[in-house]
């Protein structure tokens, strides 16, 4: 580790510039494997590979951070194998930083059987039925063995729209379980441990939550539970209540989300880091990303479009290939799908360049116009 990282804890946060009218900062977060440009948006790899694209062509994207799985790694190729060939960056020949999900959020949100207690999650494991029990420890002695450099915490995630006493149960819950994750992690000095603030849509939940989660001082703090689909509305005062919360000098994940209002807002509430499967997933049913709104580009408008997707977009596709070429690609499950999955994260890379660079200059609030006139052309 670098001597200029804080030995407490596996990364150093600097903050650059601050915008003088939002809370948005812009700033280098100094992990083991690689230094980030923030507010950055992290691709999700799920299986440790992105879907379609290799670690070379994520380079070239100028992806600094990524995303793996503890659910899925767990299970292929065994994390009792990673742990062999020297932790997931070696296994997946990635040597930037990594950060991985606890498991528990992908397990209830995929699998139904999934039963909370107050051990772990139960579960039945797709492969062999068998019934298995990830708790904090165990999830903790998995992302141990990734080598990750950020992990996270083992939650109790609800339904951002459930209501009653279980948001509550969830939100206790999940600060007895990150004292638990805290206790098991072997290497606190090589990865860092980030809490995950729940509450659902209970801003006095969200309060206790955060205020709690903050005592324990960790390296950084993310903000859980938002991704379900909730009104914008609802979703961004839960974000500002954790923001307002949350220490200035530490960085501030917010999980799941990607979509470009959300990053443009969020980064204004103060949010530095941010992942979502979606840029990668609606790649593969040929949705394209664009400033102006998203274009199917296996729909038959695009068939004589000689155009680039985007004739703003420095990417790989946009260089190479028309609209006309890729709608026309027979087999878009295999050329297309990796065609757009380049385009759409060079999208977000790029939005995430243009609003850091706008924050060092100090004109993010008019960058904010300008992106929301694009948008939402017609509104005043
Ligand atoms: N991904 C998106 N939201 C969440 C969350 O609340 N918890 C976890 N662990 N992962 C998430
Ligand atoms: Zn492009």
């Amino acid at each position: 580790m670098a001597a200029s990282l804080k030995s407490t804890h596996a990364l150093s946060f600097k903050i650059l510039a601050e915008c003088s009218t939002t809370k948005a900062r812009t700033g280098k977060l100094k992990l083991p494997h690689h230094t980030v440009d923030t507010p950055v948006f992290m691709p999700v790899g799920t299986q440790g590979t992105m879907k379609g694209l290799t670690t070379k062509q994520l380079e070239d994207l100028d992806c600094q951070i990524i995303l793996g799985n503890t659910y899925h790694l767990g299970m292929r190729p065994g994390h009792e194998l990673l742990e062999k060939v020297g932790g997931l960056h070696k296994f997946m020949n990635w040597d930037r930083a990594l950060l991985t999900d606890s498991g528990g959020f992908q397990m209830v949100s995929l699998l139904k059987l999934a039963e909370i207690t107050e051990e772990g999650v139960k579960f039945q494991s797709p492969h062999d039925s068998k019934e298995m029990l990830l708790t904090p420890e165990k999830s903790i002695e998995i992302q141990n063995s990734i080598g990750a450099d950020i992990m996270m915490q083992l939650d109790d995630v609800v339904h951002s729209t459930t209501t009653g006493p279980r948001v509550e149960e969830a939100m206790y819950r999940s600060i007895r379980w990150l004292d638990r994750c805290i206790s098991a992690n072997k290497r606190p000095t090589e990865q860092n441990l980030f809490p995950i603030v729940q509450g659902g849509l209970q801003p006095e939940l969200r309060k206790i939550c955060a205020t709690e989660m903050v005592k324990r001082d960790t390296a950084g703090y993310a903000i859980g539970g938002l991704s379900g689909g909730e009104e914008k509305d609802h979703f961004w005062r839960m974000v500002k209540l954790s923001t307002d919360i949350l220490p200035r000098d530490k960085p501030r994940y917010l999980m799941g989300v990607g979509y470009a209002v959300d990053l443009v807002v969020c980064s204004a509430l103060g949010c530095d880091m941010y992942d979502c499967v979606f840029p990668t997933r609606t790649a593969r049913f040929g949705c394209a990303l664009l400033r102006t709104g998203q274009i199917n580009i296996k729909s038959k408008q695009f068939a004589k479009d000689y155009r680039p997707i985007d004739d703003t977009c420095k990417c790989s596709t946009c260089a190479r290939y028309t609209r006309a070429y890729i709608n026309s690609i027979p087999n878009y499950e295999t050329v297309g799908c990796h065609l757009l999955t380049i385009h759409n994260i060079a999208f977000q890379m790029s939005l995430m360049r243009s609003i850091r660079a706008s924050i060092v200059e100090d004109r993010f609030p008019q960058f904010i116009k300008s992106f929301m006139k694009t948008v939402y052309p017609d509104e005043d």
